[in-house]
This record gives C-alpha cells, sequence and structure tokens, in this order.
C-alpha cells in the first residue's frame, strides 16, 4: 500500500555478491574456513547445497550470522544444472575446483556456450593458466594436466566473475598470473583479502592489474564478509522516494560514492556516520541521469531504483544500462504502475510524474524486483509484486524490515490472491 514515509534505522548484512564467492573460494583449502556476517537468503542456501554436493559440511549459526564450512581432503568437482540454473554465480567454483582438484565440471547457465557472450573471458583465461576446457552434454568442462601455470591475463571487460575465477585458479598455479583490466568492485577487494588470509599472495588489491604468485597450498580462514552496497544503496534511495529518513547501520558511504551522490542531487540530506550513513529528503525529488559502469562507476544493480526514483521526480531523466541490456525489461512494469519510460537501445528516458498508479506486476530479477517494491511503497493503493523469491535471493528479511520502518506491506500467498 502506497503512501507511507520510511524512518529509522536499518542494519546492512554482509554483501550476496562477495559472500557467494567467498563460500566457493573456501574450496580452496582442506579444513574449515569460517565466514561472518552472511546474509541468510535465498542465494546463500544455494551455494551451501551445492558446496554440500561436492562434499563440504556446511553449518549455519543463526545467532552469529557464521557459516562453517568444511572442505574435505578431495572436494568431487561436479555442480549439476538443477543448482547452477538457480545460482549463476555457481560458474565460481569452477576456478576453485580446476586448482584444487584438477577438474571441475560445471553445468552451463542458460544460454551460454563457450565463447558466447557470458562465459568467454573466464574459459580465455583459464586456458592461459594451462586449463583446457570443453562444453560436453550441457556442461563446461575444465581440466589441467599438471599444476596451472602463471600467465598474463588481458580483459576485453572488467568482468567481476571472470577476475574472481582467475584469482582463484592463480593463487595455486605455478609463477606469476596477472590480470590486466581486472574488476575493482569492493566484492573483489573483499575476496582478495580472504584469499590473502588463507596464505595467498595477492600484489595490486582494489587496482585493474592484479599480480598474483602462485603458491603450493592454502590454508583455511575467518572472515567478515563486506558489508552489501548494493542493500545499502536500496534503502538510500527508499529513504528519498518515500521523503523519509532513514538511518543504515553497517554500511560503506565510500563503496556508495556515485550512488549517494546521485541522491545529494536529488535533494536528499546525506550524512556519512561511524559505521554507515542517514538519508533524509523533504521534498519531490529532482530526476537524475544515471550511467552504469564497471566499479567505481555507478553499479548497475542499483539502476532499476534509480528508475523507480526519476518515474515520480521532477524533471525528465537520462538512464544508461551498458551492462545488462535485458535489465530494461523491468520498464514494462513500470510503465504498468503508470510510469512514463521510453528505452532505446540502452538508454531510458524518464520523465517523471507526480504519482504512480498501483497495479499488478512481476518482479523478473532480484533488482528489478527491489525497484518495483519501492515503487510499490510510493504508487497510490495497492501494488502487487508477483515472483517475490526474486527479492528473497538478495534482500534479507526485506518485508520485516520495511513494515518495522512505517510501510504497509506483507507477503501473501497466491492462495490468497486467487
Ligand atoms: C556480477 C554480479 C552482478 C553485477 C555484475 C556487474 C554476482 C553474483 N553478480 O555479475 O550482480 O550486476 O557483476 O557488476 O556477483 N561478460 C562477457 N564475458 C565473460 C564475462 C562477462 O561478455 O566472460 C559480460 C556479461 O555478459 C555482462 C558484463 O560482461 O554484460 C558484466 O559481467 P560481469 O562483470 O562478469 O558480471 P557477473 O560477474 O556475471
Amino acid at each position: 500500500m502506497g503512501g507511507a514515509r520510511l524512518t529509522g534505522e536499518v542494519r546492512v548484512t554482509g554483501a550476496k555478491n562477495s559472500v557467494l564467492k567467498l563460500m566457493a573460494a573456501s574450496l580452496l583449502a582442506e579444513g574449515t574456513t569460517v565466514l561472518h556476517e552472511v546474509p541468510d537468503i535465498l542465494d546463500v542456501e544455494y551455494m551451501s547445497e551445492l558446496l554440500r554436493r561436492l562434499g563440504c559440511e556446511v553449518v549455519r549459526d543463526g545467532a552469529t550470522r557464521s557459516v562453517a564450512i568444511a572442505v574435505p581432503e578431495v572436494p568431487s568437482h561436479k555442480a549439476d544444472y538443477d543448482l547452477v540454473r538457480k545460482l549463476r554465480a555457481s560458474i565460481n567454483v569452477l576456478g576453485p575446483l580446476l586448482a584444487r582438484c584438477g577438474q571441475a565440471d560445471v553445468a552451463l547457465p542458460g544460454g551460454d556456450n563457450i565463447g558466447s557472450r557470458g562465459l568467454d573471458m573466464h574459459v580465455a583465461g583459464l586456458e592461459r593458466l594451462g586449463a583446457t576446457v570443453r562444453s560436453e552434454h550441457g556442461f563446461l568442462i575444465a581440466t589441467r594436466d599438471d599444476r596451472l601455470h602463471g600467465a598474463t591475463v588481458w580483459l576485453d571487460f572488467p568482468s567481476v566473475g571472470a577476475t574472481e575465477n582467475l584469482l582463484m585458479a592463480g593463487v595455486l598455479a605455478k609463477g606469476t598470473t596477472v590480470i590486466d583490466n581486472a574488476a575493482r568492485e569492493p566484492e573483489i577487494v573483499d575476496i582478495c583479502s580472504m584469499l590473502i588470509a588463507m596464505g595467498a599472495q595477492i600484489d595490486g588489491v582494489g587496482t585493474s592489474t592484479l599480480e598474483i604468485e602462485g603458491v603450493e597450498s592454502l590454508s583455511p580462514a575467518e572472515h567478515t564478509t563486506v558489508p552489501d552496497r548494493l542493500v545499502a544503496g536500496t534503502w538510500a534511495v527508499a529513504a528519498t522516494m518515500t521523503r523519509g529518513d532513514l538511518t543504515v547501520r553497517n554500511a560503506r558511504p565510500d563503496h556508495l560514492e556515485i550512488a549517494l551522490d546521485k541522491l545529494v542531487s536529488a535533494g536528499a540530506l546525506v550524512d556519512e556516520l561511524d559505521d554507515g550513513f542517514r538519508v533524509r529528503c523533504h521534498d519531490r525529488p529532482r530526476a537524475v541521469d544515471v550511467v552504469t559502469l564497471p566499479y567505481p562507476g555507478f553499479p548497475t544493480d542499483l539502476q532499476p531504483q534509480f528508475i523507480a526514483l526519476n518515474s515520480i521526480a521532477r524533471g525528465a531523466a537520462m538512464v544508461t544500462e551498458n551492462l545488462f541490456e535485458a535489465r530494461f525489461r523491468f520498464v514494462n512494469e513500470m510503465v504498468r504502475l503508470g510510469a512514463d519510460v521510453r528505452t532505446d537501445g540502452h538508454h531510458a528516458m524518464v520523465r517523471g510524474k507526480e504519482s504512480l498508479s498501483g497495479a499488478p506486476v512481476e518482479a523478473a530479477d532480484i533488482r528489478a524486483g527491489a525497484g518495483l517494491v519501492l515503487a510499490g511503497l510510493v504508487a497510490e493503493g495497492v501494488t502487487t509484486v508477483y515472483e517475490p523469491h526474486h527479492v528473497d535471493r538478495g534482500y534479507e528479511g526485506f518485508i520485516d524490515d520495511l513494515v518495522r520502518l512505517g510501510a504497509d506491506v506483507s507477503r501473501i500467498s497466491v492462495n490468497q490472491l486467487s
């Protein structure tokens, strides 16, 4: 039910996009790795299940938000399609399994094939390190004869997933691996910190050139996951859109510089705190142009939330999506809510309206789902977001937090709807 002002405090947990990779990285060392600040979300459950099938024991301690992963001496090396199709990040076990076991069989996520857009940089990079990679019966099969060997890899694009896979393969390779044009996301810095705690030697962390001196073996480690900048950013947009006042704890404003600056341009007041930030907005926000780019550029994972913001803002703005064009599919759902958005290729022109009007809409992915919930918070009447499980993949206790902060929102089963 639209119309509420969000006020109060909310605490963010560890980043989904980091923790899934940290869990995969645990495969690199025999023994028990302990991760802290692990969000209680569906994607973590899927990754836990994947690790269990590889022979690991995965135990969550709800009270401390920690997960202990006991990795056997020889993990198995096959990730089946039933899990991979639910969790694209399954591809992140490719590098560590290949390095550790000498072979990795990972089902191809739908639509991908060797050499196709999506996995080509992962494959080409691993081949440079001495792997043989082939596609067979829907699986990507990577093998090596001997230990992987260091090499220089130039990525065509600073892909997050490819940088992570190559890092995890390079840390156990013989000699020096250089990843040039590497991704620089805070989640990459996080995995580097964990790998270093495990005994890896990595230089250039946080820059676009990573230099890795391979070691013979790694040891398990204990690591606290970096806070989720995308969840924190979603709350910041929610505060601005609802003309609310939110204090977001366990957040890193330095990981959200452009996004928070955009909200200031939109009219919000943003204060940095020791452990997070506070966002307030008193008036109808102004529309702001956004261009998504790899970090430190504006994150594509906050693009739908900013389209939602612009759709009720004063003025018009252009949103340019440079990473995932399919993310604009969500625009059709915004139009159902009365938004004035037109797309042309990878540009979306959003003309702000005084108000949106609640309607049934469908979430196609995590961030689209979050964007639609935000739009529902400011739309007149009731908005029903179908397929909310997408939101559960990335936002822990989203509905409970929204209710606590003053929103009128509830989860209903499909039976209640019919
Ligand atoms: C990760 C995040 C995702 C985020 C994205 C960009 C996780 C689980 N997901 O996805 O939320 O939106 O980073 O910040 O961490 N590409 C290729 N070939 C490759 C690899 C990628 O063409 O071998 C293309 C992709 O199709 C896409 C772009 O590069 O267009 C960015 O992909 P990448 O940075 O790899 O994103 P992910 O790691 O998949």
